[in-house]
């Protein structure tokens, strides 16, 4: 949001003389998975030509899981990986390219800035920006890259994703989404966010055995409860509260949240449930740790055939778009409308990249 001592008109004005325009939308582009690599590891590096347009983002990792000692290769890395592969990033390509830079506090983000900028700013398409704070840590780096553009030459804006990984981070995301016309998204960051809020988990994001609810006793013979029978119990989701509110305030800003990190590769069914929860409550998409998570997340991440079809049928039942209809017993209507043309908007975003899904809702028959 403009804060007070700014012009609402000046929010759209660029914070350098010779930046681009900041945009007054942010596209809508397919990020099922953000697929992290290290550029500084010549094995995975040699991978990533062959990944462009089987993942719709690919993420230069320069922070976390980078060793003090490669941070420079990294960086040099992700510059000689970006030149070098075609169709990777820029406006136009089937896969689009990110980059994790440095926490800002550390000793470094200005060169991961003032480096990648000038080389490479013509194909990064979105900075990730971790253990985001508060607004000014995006006020920041809003100025710092309008000058590093400038002086580029660069005509379209670099944009700004924020990793939600700290306490105050959390209690400031609404701020923080609306810091900046450049911010992108937010994705969650479950292992800072829960050594930061000091919870009581080891895990990489997901569930924990231990935070369940319970089925009530069943009574014993002379009626009273029976504490010590079997009961169900039902594990519950220890990251539901911060991805529902991530979720508002992204949709209050016109930007997009995503779950974030599954450590577990192994467990590839827990890891499509997280995310399929993520998907359910709002998420655009999900990194992805392992090429394994890559098919996971395009699978989630993109609606299913049946929820097409049917959201097909009551878009054509409904007409010009108000009054109701029953369809299979149930009563459609303006608002269930609009939660249908979410489904179809977005099955229209994905088939335009993803040629096998284009085919499969291209093949859905509606009968009214
Ligand atoms: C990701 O960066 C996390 O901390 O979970
Ligand atoms: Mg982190």
């Amino acid at each position: 949001m403009p804060s007070s001592s700014r012009s609402a008109k000046d929010f759209f004005r660029p914070l350098a003389v010779g930046a681009p325009t900041p945009l007054t939308e942010i596209p809508a582009r397919p990020s099922r998975a953000i697929h992290f690599f290290d550029p500084s590891n010549e094995k995975m590096a040699s991978k990533i030509p062959a990944m462009v347009g089987t993942v719709d983002v690919l993420l230069g990792n320069l922070e976390d899981a980078i060793k003090a000692d490669n941070k420079v290769a990294a960086r040099e890395g992700l510059v000689r990986i970006a030149r070098e592969t075609a169709d990777l990033g820029g406006q136009s390509g089937p896969t689009q390219l990110w980059t994790r830079i440095n926490s800002l506090d550390s000793p470094w983000v200005l060169d991961d800035l003032t480096t990648l900028v000038p080389a490479i700013g013509d194909k990064l398409d979105v900075i990730m920006v971790p253990k985001v704070q508060g607004a000014e840590d995006i006020q920041y780096v809003d100025r710092l890259l309008a000058q590093l553009e400038a002086k580029a030459g660069l005509t379209r804006p670099i944009l700004v994703h924020a990793i939600l990984e700290t306490a105050r981070g959390v209690a400031n995301v609404e701020e923080i989404c609306g810091a900046s016309p450049r911010m992108q998204g937010l994705s969650l960051g479950p292992a800072d966010l829960a050594a930061d809020r000091r919870m009581k988990t080891t895990r990489v994001g997901g569930g924990h055995p231990g935070y369940l609810v319970r089925e009530d006793p069943p009574k014993n013979a002379a009626g009273e409860p029976d504490v010590n029978a079997e009961r169900a119990t039902y594990q519950q989701d220890l990251w539901h509260y911060t991805i529902a509110r991530m979720v508002d305030a992204c949709a209050m800003h016109g930007i997009y949240p995503y779950y974030g990190p599954f450590g577990d590769i192994a467990d590839v069914v827990a890891c499509e449930d997280q995310f399929r929860n993520a998907f359910l409550l709002g998420c655009v998409g999900t990194w992805s740790l392992h090429p394994r998570q890559i098919a996971i997340a395009n699978r989630v991440f993109s609606p299913s055939v049946e929820d097409i079809r049917h959201a097909r049928r009551v878009v054509a039942a409904m007409g010009d778009g108000t009054g109701a209809v029953m369809l299979d017993g149930k009563m459609e209507d303006d608002a269930s409308l609009k939660q249908c043309l979410v489904m179809v908007r977005l099955a229209e975003e994905l088939a335009a990249i993803d040629p096998g899904l284009k085919k499969q809702y291209d093949a859905i028959e509606v009968d009214a």
